[in-house]
């Protein structure tokens, strides 16, 4: 029977859908290998055990870059890269604002003013020419981060870059094995930073990259995540004030398993996300993070997409939680920009910022795409729905249908 003759799970009719979706992580035999392996070789750390030398090469090579420098989260990846960079104390460093707390976060651990440029309304990403506008003698490096696995606009990002003499850190913590006109996402800016905490398309449960071809830079990054050593020093020998922030052997092996999965599992995903995007696009309302044709690999960390509750005939909230009660579990996505955070808001920046904070006013900011994105249409399904088989993604794409077609119903109930 067609699902849409049917009523609403939420008006009391049957649920379209009571299977679960594919469940994250993925993990079997090789993961426990690894890890066995690793546990008893006794060597737990990664200054002398192999695991994570070995995913480094690996990871880098994927990615298109000479070095990887695996550390402990993808948030000190990028506060890494910002210090390997010499982004100078109060320097500005443009950011989006529809993004984790971390893109912004590291900017200023790193003693720098994240500067919020507006993101593209259709891409979910940061929009160059936002960052254009945003730039100011202080700028110093731009932090595009692929969002959800679709990569940024670079060709137009590096030009700006080259043209202001800025440095272009990628946040990658979304695109693994992304690629953007047939080269690797990761080997774009001049350094590029991964997550593999637990809900990324690569995980260890907590872990980060930072990737570059740079071998000053690279060089750079190893020292600060070691503890300020250098090469051939000596181990009680610090050079610059740092850290360990360094990856362990357990993570280091379970990565390297995951590692071997993360190709079949991405074309998986782009493949069903590319299927899902064209069905639901068909319907009134409905518009798909749009993709154009320099995106080679959408590695679809999130499938994103705009709920126009006008085009649509409903409010975004009683969609989603329609779809819900069907048994597609969607989310509305990241709820209010990044400087709307009371963290922005109350300048609450704790030990950083000291000498500027007080000409800084968070609550000025308007990213007018982004309010519109967090505030009335975002949302977003993830990367595991994605791993489905094809008759999953008919049910996703079924319980939408729907939801469009008792629409009117949606309009008397309060969420
Ligand atoms: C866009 C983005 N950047 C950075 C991070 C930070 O990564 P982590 O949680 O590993 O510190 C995350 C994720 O959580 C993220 O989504």
């Amino acid at each position: 029977m067609n699902p849409s003759a049917q009523p609403l799970a939420l008006a009391g009719g049957p649920r379209l859908r009571d299977k679960p979706f594919p469940a994250w992580p993925v993990f079997g035999a090789p993961e426990e290998e690894r890890l066995l392996r690793a546990l008893r070789s006794g060597k737990w750390g990664k200054l002398h055990g192999e695991e994570v030398a070995e995913f480094e090469r690996r990871f880098a090579a994927m990615h298109g870059c000479q070095h990887g420098i695996g550390v402990v989260n993808g948030t000190v990846s990028l506060r890494i890269a910002l210090l390997a960079a010499s982004v100078p104390s109060e320097g500005e460093v443009i950011v989006p604002p529809y993004t984790f707390l971390a893109t912004a976060s590291a900017v200023i651990e790193a003693n720098a003013v994240p500067v919020f440029a507006d993101v593209d309304l259709e891409t979910f990403n940061l929009d160059p020419g936002a960052v254009e506008r945003a730039l100011t003698p202080r700028t110093r490096a731009i932090i595009p981060v692929h969002m959800g696995g679709l990569p940024a606009d670079m060709d137009r990002l590096m030009a700006i870059a080259r043209k202001h003499n800025l440095v272009v850190i990628e946040d990658a913590a979304h695109a693994h094995g992304a690629s953007y006109n047939g080269a690797p996402v990761g080997s774009l800016g001049h350094l590029s930073s991964f997550s593999f905490q637990s809900s990324k398309n690569l995980t260890c449960g907590e872990g980060g990259i930072v990737c570059t071809s740079d071998e000053r830079l690279a060089e750079a990054c190893r020292s600060i995540h070691n503890c300020g050593r250098l090469p051939g020093g000596l181990w009680y020998e610090h050079h610059v004030m740092s850290g360990n922030y360094r990856l362990g052997e357990f993570q280091g092996a379970v990565l390297n398993a995951q590692l071997d999965r993360l190709p079949g599992q991405t074309a998986t995903r782009d493949r069903n996300g590319q299927w899902l995007a064209s069905r639901l696009a068909r319907i009134p309302g409905v518009f798909p993070q749009r993709r154009g044709p320099e995106c080679t690999r959408h590695s679809y960390h999130l499938f994103l997409f705009r709920l126009d509750a006008r085009a649509f005939g409903a409010p975004r909230a009683a969609v989603l939680r329609a779809l819900q009660a069907e048994g597609i579990p969607v989310s509305g996505g990241y709820a209010v920009p990044l400087y709307r955070q009371p963290l922005f808001v109350n300048r609450a920046f704790g030990p950083y910022l000291a000498g500027v904070s007080g000409r800084l006013d968070y609550g000025k900011v308007r990213c007018p795409n982004c309010e519109t994105i967090c505030y009335k249409q975002g949302a977003w399904l993830e990367q595991n729905l994605l791993l489905g088989t094809a008759s999953d993604m008919e049910d996703i794409a079924r319980a939408f249908e729907k939801v469009h077609a008792h629409r009117a119903i949606l309009n008397s109930i309060t969420v």
